[in-house]
């Protein structure tokens, strides 16, 4: 269903004094995920996560490499036509209040996708807008109301009924809860596992929060400044994990000093993707680095059916 291939998206900042630098955002990403499959994408700040959701919604561009949604190749698409297999695609994005425009009230923000890209009748955008929020769990008393009217766990439904009022194809959750309470979480997080189940979805899950991805995914996507260095099924990842990135993320994860889910307990600073470290990227700050760590940036392994970027395996 969504198949990227050596995916390359470099940001270009001009400095002070006229020096280009490059940010390695993505730097040769490869990966499929299987129709009804959700994928799991993981990793610290500032590995490339967010840039990966908008590069697979077109909304990035440019973009090196190959994105293919359900046979098509993004790239291939002119604008029009890019704009018209959007309706197979959404995105929910993090910030809650910000996605939302706060003029617009709540019902016309959830029909736009309808209104955009279907020619359908005024009856039939309301029938498609009652369900959407129904689905989410609210009632057709919300669609009158604007979003500073809404709690963050409502607002962040409003942005899932417009993410789902199309049934697309494809969906990217980019970190949907981490802005909202613990309380509401669980809620919101229910809402996902039930959509997951009675629908066909695809989609890919951003968290930095890995019982989220647990209990959401299929399979795992490890980032670290750009690059994936483990892919594989989500009981592979919990169980027998092979990259030490991998296992510091997940004993980080079991640190209650960390700070709203994120991986604040794994040692040494995340170098910057300006500049990376070579060989391994991850050498600096790994636990069982060898001589050859640092000169030689170890290719793809695959074990078990899981794949791995570590000369820890052979
Ligand atoms: N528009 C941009 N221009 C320049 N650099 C950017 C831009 N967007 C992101 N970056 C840089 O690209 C890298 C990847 O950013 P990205 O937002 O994809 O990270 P992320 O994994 O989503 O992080 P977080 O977990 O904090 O959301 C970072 O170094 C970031 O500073
Ligand atoms: S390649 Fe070397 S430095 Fe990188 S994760 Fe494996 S052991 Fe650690
Ligand atoms: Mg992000």
């Amino acid at each position: 269903m969504v198949k990227v291939d050596s995916l390359k998206k470099y940001y270009h900042k001009s400095s002070l004094f006229g020096k280009v630098r490059t940010v390695r955002a993505l730097d040769g990403v490869s990966f499929g995920i299987r129709r009804g499959e959700s994928l799991g994408v993981v990793g610290e700040s500032g590995c490339g996560k967010s840039t990966l959701a908008l590069s697979l919604m077109g909304l990035n561009n440019p973009v090196e490499g190959r994105i293919e949604i359900d046979g098509t190749d993004i790239a291939s698409l002119k604008k029009e036509e890019l704009r018209l297999f959007r309706k197979n695609m959404s995105i929910v994005l993090q910030d809650s209040l910000g996605s939302l425009n706060p003029k617009m009230r709540c019902g016309d923000i959830v029909s736009e996708p309808a209104r955009i890209f279907h020619d359908l009748t005024k009856t039939e955008i309301t029938d498609k807008t009652v369900t959407a929020f129904e689905q989410v769990g609210l009632s057709a008393e919300y669609l009158k109301r604007y979003p500073h009217e809404l709690s963050g766990g409502q607002r962040q439904r409003i942005n899932i009924a417009r993410a789902i009022i199309l049934k697309p194809k494809f969906t990217i959750f980019d970190e949907p809860v981490s802005s909202l309470d613990v309380s509401v979480q669980a809620q919101i997080l229910n809402l996902l596992s039930d959509l997951r189940e009675n629908s066909e979805m695809t989609s890919i899950m951003i968290s930095h929060n890995l019982s989220v991805i647990r209990f959401l995914c299929d399979s795992v996507a490890v980032f670290y400044l750009g690059k994936i260095v483990e892919y594989a099924s989500v009981n592979h990842i919990f169980e027998r994990a092979l990259h030490p990135y991998t296992q510091s993320l997940l004993d980080s994860s079991f640190d209650t000093s960390k700070i709203n889910g994120s991986f604040a307990a794994i040692e040494g600073d995340i170098p910057s993707p300006e500049n990376p470290p070579s060989g391994c990227a991850f050498h600096p700050r790994c636990p069982r680095k060898m001589n050859i760590c640092s000169e030689i940036a170890p290719c793809e392994k695959t074990i078990d059916g899981a794949k791995v970027f570590c000369h820890l395996y052979q």
